[in-house]
């Protein structure tokens, strides 16, 4: 019998302090009034020295664990998009799996920029489709002011900090996710980089002085290519899906330009109320933007069980994508139960230092230059 992919919780995490138009306008050259006509955007959240994507990852994923009542040990898979990781490795999809205590997960991090939630969510939904795990946990999370030149008004103004992260799991019942495009052309990777820190232009001070390791991009380029595929993509997902446009609730697109959302609406002749925008008060959360979105879409009672929604997103590499889904809602448990983040965190704490502590052991055992075993 074929197992269909159940989105069946969610949660978000952003950091408490907010960056106004206004306090941008005092570090450089740019007004309120450029920014709201020229992006929609008014503020953004901005990580603490204390918080990092892993960090905004784990709240998310404990949040999205309670909603759906899972213990993180029921979690065979855990998928972090992000272009801002924690290292180069390890995946911050690993120090998450750490930091919640999901000890039976596979975990890696996944890199299609703003497109990477859609990525992730295909690839977490075809694992279960194929039967190769039940329940999976996808987080799209992003702390981009790491990687923002502050003086660059070209791009300091769009993005802001953020995560967001659904729980899939599998069942007979028809529903879920059900179809996904996804594409690249990487012929147009320079128009968005972050070009140094990688293995052709290894961090140096001549890197660092350059401003090699913060986004460069080329707006005006970037802006023509994402109104040329929001629409053939949404309308692709839809097709496959075999979903009229009609009967879709809700369009949830990647939060960058409210003028990208609303000429990719113009091309797909539907309303504006039947499109979620939030840029105005997040900025662009990069891959967290269409979790985040639609956990505010549930929250304003735009999005319930049996709704039919798509997701649509691009974004650097150049990659872009979308998919459709019929929306769930948590698995009814036949006795509710208690999932307490708090707890898990303090469970996957002692975890996480007892096998530190027994791998310090192993080494004193078998002797820390003895390989012969
Ligand atoms: N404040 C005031 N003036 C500004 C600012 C600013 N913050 N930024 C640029 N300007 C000026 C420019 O210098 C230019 O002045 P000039 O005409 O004297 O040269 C003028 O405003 C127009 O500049 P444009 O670049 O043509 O402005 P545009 O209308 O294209 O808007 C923007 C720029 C907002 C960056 C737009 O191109 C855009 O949103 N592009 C898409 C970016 C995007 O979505 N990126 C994320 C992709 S997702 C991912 O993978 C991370």
């Amino acid at each position: 019998m074929t197992k269909y992919a159940h989105i069946t919780g969610w949660g978000m995490a952003v950091p408490e302090r907010i960056m106004t138009n206004a306090e941008l306008s005092k570090l450089i050259d740019t007004t309120d009034d450029w920014i709201v006509s020229h992006t929609g955007v008014r503020e953004r959240h901005i990580a603490a020295p204390d918080q990092s994507t892993a960090t905004l990852a784990v709240d998310a994923a404990l949040k999205a664990l309670e909603l759906a009542c899972l213990r993180p040990d029921e979690i065979d898979l855990i998928i972090v998009s992000t272009s801002s990781p924690e290292h180069v490795f390890p995946a911050t999809a690993c120090l998450v799996q750490d930091a919640i205590g999901a000890s039976k997960a596979g975990a890696f991090d996944l890199s299609a920029a703003c497109s990477g939630f859609i990525f992730a969510l295909n690839m977490a939904t075809q694992a279960i489709r194929s039967e190769s795990i039940k329940t999976a946990l996808v987080i799209g999370a992003e702390t981009l002011s790491r990687f923002t030149n502050w003086e660059d008004r070209n791009t300091c103004i769009l993005f802001g900090d953020g995560a967001g992260a659904f729980v899939l799991q599998a069942s007979d019942e028809p529903g879920g996710v059900l179809s996904a495009v996804m594409r690249s052309d990487g012929s147009g990777g320079d128009l968005l980089s972050v070009p140094a820190g990688g293995s052709h232009l290894p961090a140096s001070h001549e890197t660092v002085s350059k401003k090699q390791h913060v986004i460069q991009m080329n707006g005006r380029e970037v802006f023509r290519f994402a109104v040329r595929v929001m629409e053939s993509a949404t309308r692709e997902s839809l097709e496959k899906a075999a979903i009229p446009l009609e009967d879709v609730t809700l369009v949830i697109p990647h939060q960058a330009n409210r003028r990208i959302i609303e000429s990719a609406v113009r091309g797909l002749e539907i309303p504006m109320e039947r499109c979620m925008v939030n840029v105005d008060r997040y900025g662009n959360t990069s891959t967290a933007s269409i979790p985040i979105a639609t956990i505010e879409a549930i929250g304003a009672g735009r999005l319930k069980a049996g709704d039919k929604v798509v997701f649509v997103g691009f974004g650097a590499g150049l990659t872009w994508g979308a998919a459709a889904a019929v929306w769930t809602g948590p698995f009814l448990a036949p006795v509710k139960r208690k999932v307490r983040p708090v707890s898990y965190r303090l469970y996957a704490r002692t975890r996480s230092i007892l096998r530190r502590l027994w791998r310090h052991i192993e080494g004193i055992i078998w002797g820390r230059n003895n390989l012969d075993w």
